[in-house]
C-alpha cells in the first residue's frame, strides 16, 4: 500500500468531466400538474413535489419545460389532459399542445452563456418562475389575471389561448414571407401583464435573460 496515486486514478483524473445543469421544477399549485420536459420527459407532480432534472451540457443543448393540467393517463403512459398535452404521451417527447405557458432555455452557448425566456407564444396555462441559481436574471409570469381577463376569442379550457393559433393568419403568427413582425392587440394584452415574457415570434430581446452557463435553475409552477 505505498501510494494512492495508481495510474487508473490518474488516467480517471484526466478525462473529461461530463457537465449537467439541473432544473429543480417545484409544483407550488394548490393541484397536481404534470410537468413536462423536452428533453426531460414528464410526470405526475403534486402540489409542493419537486421534480430534479438534469439536462447534460457537454454539447450546447436547447429544450423547453411546461406544466400540463387536468391529465389521466393509463399504466402504459397513455393518457389525454387539459392543456399542455403532448400526444397522449405521459413522457413527452413532443412539443406542447396550445395552450401552454412554456420555458424556453438554450445551455451553453457560445461565450459560454445559457439563454432562456418564458414564452407566451402558445398562449398560457399555468404561471410560471424561472429563479437561476447564480446571479443573473429571475423572470416570472403571474398571470392570474390572464385566465380572468383572457379576451373572450382566446379562452379555451384550462387556458387563453395565442392569436396565432385561434386564427392563422400570418400576422399574429409572424410568417409573412419577407417581412418582420410586430406586436398585435393580443401579443400587447400578454404583454402587459407578463412584461418581462416573450408575446409573439420575434420578442425575443425584450425578453431573454442571459446567464454564465454552470448554474442550475428553479422552475417553479404558481410562483
Ligand atoms: C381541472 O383541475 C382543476 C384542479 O384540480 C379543477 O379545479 C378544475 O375543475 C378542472 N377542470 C376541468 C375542466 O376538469
Ligand atoms: C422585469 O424586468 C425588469 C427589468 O429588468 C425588472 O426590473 C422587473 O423586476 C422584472 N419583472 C418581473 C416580474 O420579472
Amino acid at each position: 500500500m505505498k501510494s494512492s496515486s495508481s495510474p487508473l486514478l490518474i488516467l480517471l483524473a484526466l478525462l473529461p468531466i461530463s457537465y449537467a445543469t439541473t432544473f429543480h421544477i417545484t409544483n407550488n399549485c394548490p393541484y397536481t400538474i404534470w410537468p413536462a420536459a423536452t428533453p426531460g420527459g414528464g410526470l405526475a407532480l403534486h402540489s409542493s413535489q419537486t421534480w430534479t432534472l438534469p439536462i447534460s451540457t457537454s454539447a450546447a443543448t436547447s429544450g423547453q419545460i411546461w406544466a400540463r393540467t387536468n391529465c389521466s393517463f393509463n399504466s402504459a403512459g397513455r393518457g389525454t389532459c387539459l392543456s399542455g398535452d403532448c400526444n397522449g404521451n405521459l413522457y413527452c417527447k413532443s412539443a406542447a399542445s396550445p395552450p401552454a405557458t412554456i420555458v424556453k432555455y438554450s445551455l451553453n452557448q457560445y461565450g459560454a452563456n445559457d439563454f432562456y425566456s418564458i414564452s407566451l407564444c402558445d398562449g398560457f396555462n399555468v404561471p410560471v418562475g424561472v429563479v437561476p441559481t447564480s446571479d443573473c436574471g429571475a423572470v416570472r409570469c403571474a398571470g392570474h389575471d390572464i385566465m380572468r381577463e383572457c379576451p373572450t376569442e382566446l379562452r379555451a379550457p384550462g387556458g387563453c389561448r395565442s392569436a396565432c393559433d385561434v386564427f392563422k393568419t400570418a400576422e399574429y403568427c409572424c410568417n409573412r414571407v419577407g417581412k418582420s413582425c410586430w406586436p398585435t392587440k393580443y401579443s400587447a394584452f400578454f404583454k402587459s401583464l407578463c412584461p418581462n415574457c416573450s408575446t409573439y415570434p420575434e420578442d425575443d430581446p425584450t425578453s431573454t435573460n442571459i446567464c454564465s452557463s454552470g448554474g442550475d435553475y428553479k422552475i417553479t409552477f404558481c410562483p
